[in-house]
């Protein structure tokens, strides 16, 4: 029999129902429904660094009642030579049934996906700069929690977009929720492939990507991802792509300005802005925790859908 394990491991592989279920449950649980208790236990296998993903996991964990499993990437076996097969396969083989899993290598959450244990859940916190899933989630259930309607919105996306897992996983979900309309910006040799974003209008500057924008996104750059000599200079970088409140006057009226974090204040965000009322960035970082709540319900089959 085909096993029905679910995982997380990229937009493209969630169905529209699994999505609608999922941004529905966090606005849900953000708004005080009580969480569901699942029975397991899950362990956060992070290496690359995280502060609100890791955090969020692990209390959106805690909240539905799984087992935290801590392991310290740096001390763990993989680090005496065990392959990452090895290392699941012995935390599944002690009946841990969930692993979060962030790492820098594109495809090596699904591979790992196909040689877990039935009844083993994987999800993706991160792969590269391929996908990031979850992030994508609680992004658009922070505009729904705060009643912007998807439909008919304007998205502006600005700042590194190529080694952006966030853009990634966002520019397969976006269009399945309706936002036809979104913008890309950044420095010529921070775009995206030609053929990662065929219909997606690219602005040449800020201000051209930001006019009459509902919403703004900001994304950091990326230095782990490039080597040292195309780290742009961080003023030349402010003052060509950061984003500051003479911006917001191009935007909608109501616009509001997004980030996944972390922040780099007077690189691609200016601190008023990043502080300001137009700012969802700390609304984000708290549907995290009830995204990744949502996704735990999800994964062990305590929501409808699938
Ligand atoms: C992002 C990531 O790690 O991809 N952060 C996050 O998960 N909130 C974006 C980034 O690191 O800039």
């Amino acid at each position: 029999m085909h096993d029905q394990t679910r995982h997380l491991l990229d937009i493209d592989r969630l169905t529209d129902q699994d999505i609608e279920v999922l941004i529905d449950r966090a606005c849900a649980l953000a708004a005080g429904a009580g969480a569901k208790r699942l029975k397991g236990s899950v362990a956060h296998l992070f290496f690359e660094p995280s502060t609100r993903t890791r955090v969020s996991f692990e209390l959106a964990a805690g909240r539905v009642g799984l087992q935290p499993v801590n392991v310290e990437m740096a001390q763990a076996s993989t680090t005496k030579g065990e392959s990452l097969e090895d290392t699941v396969a012995t935390l599944a083989a002690m009946g841990v049934n969930c692993m979060v899993l962030r790492h820098a290598e594109a495809g090596l959450h699904a591979r790992l996906a196909a040689t877990l244990p039935s009844g083993v859940h994987l999800v993706n916190a991160g792969e590269g700069s391929r996908a990031h899933p979850t992030q994508a989630l609680l992004d658009a259930a922070t505009l729904r929690a705060r009643g912007v309607d998807l439909k008919g919105l304007r998205l502006a996306i600005v700042g590194d977009l190529r080694h952006s897992r966030v853009v990634a996983s966002g520019l397969r979900l976006w269009p399945r929720l309706g936002v036809d309309d979104i913008r890309l910006a950044g420095p010529a040799d921070l775009l995206p492939d030609a053929d990662s974003a065929p219909d997606i209008i690219h602005c040449a500057s800020l201000a051209e990507a930001v006019r009459g924008a509902d919403v703004i996104m900001m994304l950091r750059i990326q230095h782990e991802r490039m080597d040292q000599s195309g780290w742009p200079d961080p003023s030349a970088y402010h003052a060509e792509w950061g984003l500051r409140t003479e911006h917001l006057d191009l935007a909608a009226r109501n616009c509001v300005v997004m980030h996944p974090g972390p922040i780099n204040r007077g690189v691609e965000i200016a601190a008023e802005v990043a502080d300001g009322n137009r700012s969802l960035i700390l609304d984000q970082v708290r549907m995290g925790v009830f995204m990744r709540m949502a996704v735990f319900e999800w994964l062990f089959g305590a929501l409808r859908a699938g």
